[in-house]
């Protein structure tokens, strides 16, 4: 049975070559994430119950591979099979959507003596950042295999001097530590007692230089109390968890009693703050809401465009909190076992895909 590795499909989607992505799941599995540009057929009944004609009404294109996709990459290979059987190019991959949450994609947004890579997690919507400005590197709230940002540094001649996360996840575990370690640069936290491995303290108004570039710390706390945005130059702004393209952050993880209402309060505070930021700053959130394609286009918004679409919940303090907790999206599956390996610096060891299964749910909806 022939089969493909993410690696080896990421790279396919990555570099443009021409594969049609067959997904074969319920629609309801689909609707949770799926992979970018993928055609998709509900077959995972009839493949699972033994019906040879499954694919049968299924066209595809013949002058490229098809690859199956299923949720955990078992099913899918009874789909290539009966592809195989209709002489077409067809192999599953391997572990299916549960080993494709490591996979992800580039963009790059050029901005003069700067330059950003938006680094995105195509299997969950987690975006993280590489700017680098005169060959100095910075990182901010990594989320993949230490070495993916090891080895873009390293394509680019650039040399990583931090490693930032703007606040305590919840959804994936940071990689922020390890890279900091691997790469000897240093670990910047926004000043809270959360976590428990040493770090130095990025204090809100502190600027940090790198290149000729410079990068300012604003405290937005709100969707956790330690929450941090940063300005490069003026012109872009890493938002982290606070401020979506056209949401904003959930306030209620890690509380209890009227603590969610208490924090929506903040962060209403701290909206208000980034939104007198000139209306041409570039947004650079830490989520997707979709799974990021492999378009190489950035996910980013001017914040004059950010700022009218949740202009309806910002007209006062008290309908923004009544607004936001009544939109609450369901509790992200394993977010304080997440939050407490963040907390504590580790990662664990093998496959961490099912701790952090499932699509991220940090914005309101
Ligand atoms: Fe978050």
């Amino acid at each position: 049975m022939k089969q493909i590795d993410v690696d080896t499909l990421r790279d396919w989607l990555e570099n443009g070559r021409p594969v049609t992505v067959l997904d074969i799941r319920n629609p309801e599995d689909r609707a949770q994430w799926s992979i970018p540009g993928s055609v998709h057929v509900n077959a995972y009944a009839a493949l699972k119950a033994g019906d040879p004609d499954a694919l049968q009404q299924v066209e595809l294109p013949a002058d490229r591979p098809v690859v199956t996709i299923c949720n955990a990459g078992v099913v899918s290979q009874l789909a290539a099979e009966q592809l195989t059987e209709r002489g077409i190019a067809a192999s599953a991959l391997t572990g299916g959507m549960k080993s494709w949450s490591l996979a992800w994609n580039t963009a790059e947004i050029p901005l003069g003596n700067l330059t950003i890579v938006q680094v995105r997690r195509a299997g969950k919507g987690c975006l993280s950042y590489m700017l680098a400005s005169d060959r100095e590197a910075l990182v901010i709230d990594a989320s993949l295999d230490t070495m993916v940002y090891v080895r873009l540094a390293e394509q680019r001649g650039w040399t990583i001097r931090y490693v930032l996360d703007t606040h305590v996840h919840a959804d994936h575990l940071s990689r922020s530590r390890a890279l900091a370690e691997s790469t000897g640069a240093a670990l910047l936290l926004p000043p809270q007692d959360r976590v428990r491995f040493p770090f130095k303290a990025i204090q809100s108004g502190e600027t940090l230089a790198f290149g000729n570039a410079k990068l300012l710390a604003i405290a937005t706390p709100g969707h956790t109390e330690e929450s941090m945005s940063h300005l490069v130059n003026g012109q872009a702004l890493f938002t982290g968890d606070t401020l979506f393209t056209s949401s904003v952050g959930r306030p209620d993880l890690n509380t209890s009693g009227t603590e969610a209402q208490d924090r929506a309060r903040t962060l209403f505070r701290s909206l208000q703050q980034l939104l007198q930021l000139p209306g041409q700053t570039i947004v650079l959130p830490g989520h997707a809401s979709q799974p990021p394609a492999f378009d190489k286009k950035p996910i980013c918004d001017e914040l004059s465009h950010v700022s009218s679409r949740i202009a309806a919940w910002l007209r006062s303090e008290d309908d923004f909190v009544r607004i936001i907790l009544e939109r609450i999206p369901p509790t992200p599956p394993n977010y304080s076992r997440i939050v407490e390996l963040n907390e504590a610096g580790s990662l664990p060891e093998g496959d961490v895909t099912d701790l952090e299964a499932g699509a991220n749910r940090c914005a309101v909806a």
